[in-house]
């Protein structure tokens, strides 16, 4: 274990679990480590919480976010989604036997139809490392990390860019869509929510250097519809 950390492998794949929200979340090589950072998306998830909440996980990784906003919030569904089948089955063991739903495939194409208009709160944590920056992560991301959970295009926008495009078609009218982005990011990701039809605003936490941008899809006028 000592020789494979020399190496550079991240510690929580040596060991097989990373610590998150309190939680054991199984990991291993092939997939990202969730990070403590992130605990931030879930306190802000789990605040805007209502009861009995319909919970996607989009771009799930190990499912870690989804299963600490069930631990911490009346959580009635949970579903998760990867384009990456080996970060499908770590989500599967995750969140798998407290009835969550997984499902491989890009962004919301593999979720249930079913699910559109429904969803409370949508946890996209997405990559956004612009592809330039890649190398000058540490080691145990560029070298260990697949680059599908990293690389968000030219200015790390692009797969957050996809994602806002459907969150209102997803979001039940006053849910929110939450997303990780740096704080460099966070007035173009703003931006981007604004255009697709949501009141957005950003949170952030700077003893844990996260910023998380909230996109919320508004409620219906009174007296409309
Ligand atoms: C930054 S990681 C976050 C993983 C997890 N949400 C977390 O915070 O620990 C981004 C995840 O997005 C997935 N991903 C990248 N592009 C995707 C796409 N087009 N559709 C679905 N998942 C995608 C990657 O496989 C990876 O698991």
């Amino acid at each position: 274990m000592i020789a494979q950390r020399t190496a550079g492998l991240p510690i929580e794949h040596i060991v097989g679990w990373a610590e998150f929200c309190g939680l054991r979340v199984s990991v291993g090589p092939g997939v990202f480590v969730p990070r403590r950072r992130t605990e931030f998306l879930v306190s802000e998830a789990a605040a805007r919480c209502p009861p009995r909440a319909v919970v996607v996980d989009l771009c799930c990784g190990t499912g870690a976010l989804g299963a600490a906003v069930a631990a911490a919030a009346d959580v009635a569904e949970l579903h998760a989604a990867d384009v990456d089948p080996a970060a499908v089955a770590y989500a599967a063991r995750t969140i798998g036997p407290g009835g969550g739903h997984v499902y491989q495939g890009d962004l919301y194409a593999p979720l249930p139809a079913a699910l559109r208009g429904r969803v409370d709160l949508l946890l996209a944590n997405v990559p956004y490392v612009p592809t330039r920056e890649i190398g000058l992560l540490p080691p145990e991301a560029s070298r260990h990390e697949p680059a599908v959970a990293l690389d968000g295009g030219t200015d790390g926008l692009g797969v957050f860019r996809r994602a806002a495009a459907g969150a209102a078609g997803w979001l039940a009218p006053g849910g929110h869509v939450l997303s990780e982005t740096s704080g460099r990011q966070a007035a173009d990701a703003t931006a981007i929510l604004t255009r697709c039809g949501l009141k957005a605003r950003v949170a952030s936490d700077p003893e844990r250097n996260a910023t998380v941008v909230i996109g919320t899809r508004p409620l219906p006028a009174a007296g409309a519809g």
